[in-house]
């Protein structure tokens, strides 16, 4: 059981580790680690704030020392990622690989992995079927899972009376399944979509024919799916082409992320969207680690940073439980439970997808700045197992 980090200095975070390392029966050996994000492309940015959060869980851990970590670039393509993982395993005979950010990427590698019998921490890619009917033993996701993040949207927007909505999303396994998970909500709560368009992933760059589309439509809302770079395009031309004044807009909170939101600018305002962590969360463990990663790196942190944050934290308790070697570090991490800054989370035995809540916020002016405004709050999300035996 991970202990919970309450409101602890850095120093003391640091001492924590250290006494911890010395206790420690798998101290003695290096775990090497293959470090899969996105340094290029349209995540790029999502890939190096995953690291950020990973390497600052090792370093409070004390045992920093204990990992070599060994970097690779998806490129956010999926033969690029499956080769660098091919590459991880083979070659450079990692332990553990952890990261990987898009859901294409990880359907390409999800039968490398399981094959090879490498253990995987995924540490965002949100693809259903890799906790579902592809489920691995070797694949433990501590992110989040498509279906998990907007799925309980459908019934809140219908609750609060939105009647008939339009859906917007890239056209790849993460913004289908996005879009699939709250449109069968929505319907089934009541709710009529009324249009849908998928937008050529990581090629669109002019939004515009597709919101004008949406309008035209005169949906109550618009939901979307789009993250890091298409997120901050999509934000500012709905605001610029005027769709914003005539059609409010949800989406999965990944559009309004802490990590870019400023430079989507008063653009992002009032929009209302669903997510595992924001900055905002009141509680101890979040306090101490909004202070840590503040102090490092001088701004808040994103879901990307706490995703990395908890892949470093599952990683490091493992290894201190004396975890080592692949199959054992795979078994280590699906046992995986504590109270960290998203709040409550645990490894679902049935899937080996996280347990956590969903919280709805909505955008707003902060006397820093852009914030994010809790306004919901759903306990202990999980999913069906959906086909998913081990
Ligand atoms: C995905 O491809 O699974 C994904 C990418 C960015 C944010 C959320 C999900």
């Amino acid at each position: 059981m991970i202990k919970t980090i309450k409101t602890l200095t850095v120093g003391a975070l640091a001492l924590a580790g250290a006494s911890a390392l010395s206790l420690s029966p798998a101290a003695a050996k290096t775990t090497k680690v293959g470090l899969l994000l996105p340094y290029a492309g349209v995540y790029a940015a999502l890939g190096t704030e995953i690291d950020k959060g990973f390497m600052l869980a090792l370093e409070q851990s004390g045992m920093a020392g204990d990992f070599k970590i060994v970097r690779e670039d998806t490129e956010v393509k999926p033969p690029v990622g499956l080769a660098k993982a091919r590459k991880l395993a083979l070659q450079d005979q990692v332990d553990v690989i952890v990261g990987i950010v898009s859901s294409g990427v990880l359907g390409a590698m999800r039968d490398f992995i399981d094959g090879a019998k490498v253990p995987l921490i995924v540490a965002n890619a949100g693809n259903n079927d890799a906790t579902g009917k592809r489920c691995s033993k070797y694949i433990t996701r501590v992110s989040f899972s498509n279906g998990q993040i907007t799925r309980p949207m459908g019934k809140w927007m219908y609750d609060k009376g939105i009647r008939k909505v339009y859906t917007l999303g890239p056209d790849y396994a993460a913004g289908r399944q996005m879009i699939e998970a709250f449109s069968k909500a929505f319907t089934a709560a009541g709710g009529k979509i009324v249009g849908s368009d998928f937008t050529p992933f990581r090629k669109t760059k002019d939004f515009g024919p597709y919101l004008t589309k949406a309008k035209a439509a005169s949906p109550d809302a618009i939901f979307v799916f789009y993250a890091g770079g298409e997120a901050i395009s999509f934000v500012k031309q709905y605001s610029s082409l005027g769709i914003k004044k005539a059609v409010p807009l949800y989406g999965a909170g990944f559009l309004t992320s802490p990590l870019y939101v400023k430079a989507e600018g008063p653009a992002a305002e009032g929009i209302i969207t669903s997510l595992h962590y924001v900055p905002t969360i009141k509680s101890a463990e979040n306090d101490a680690f909004v202070k840590v990663f503040k102090a490092k790196h001088g701004r808040l942190p994103s879901e990307f940073a706490v995703q990395g944050y908890d892949a470093g934290r599952t990683l490091v308790e493992a290894v201190k439980g004396g975890a080592s070697g692949r199959e054992a570090l795979a078994a280590a991490f699906a046992k995986v439970s504590y109270n960290g800054p998203r709040g409550p989370l645990k490894i679902d035995p049935a899937t080996n997808n996280v347990i956590q809540n969903i919280y709805v916020y909505e955008t707003v002016a902060g006397a820093g700045g852009l914030t994010q405004k809790i306004i919901g709050k759903i306990e202990n999300v999980t999913d069906a197992p959906n086909g998913c035996k081990f």
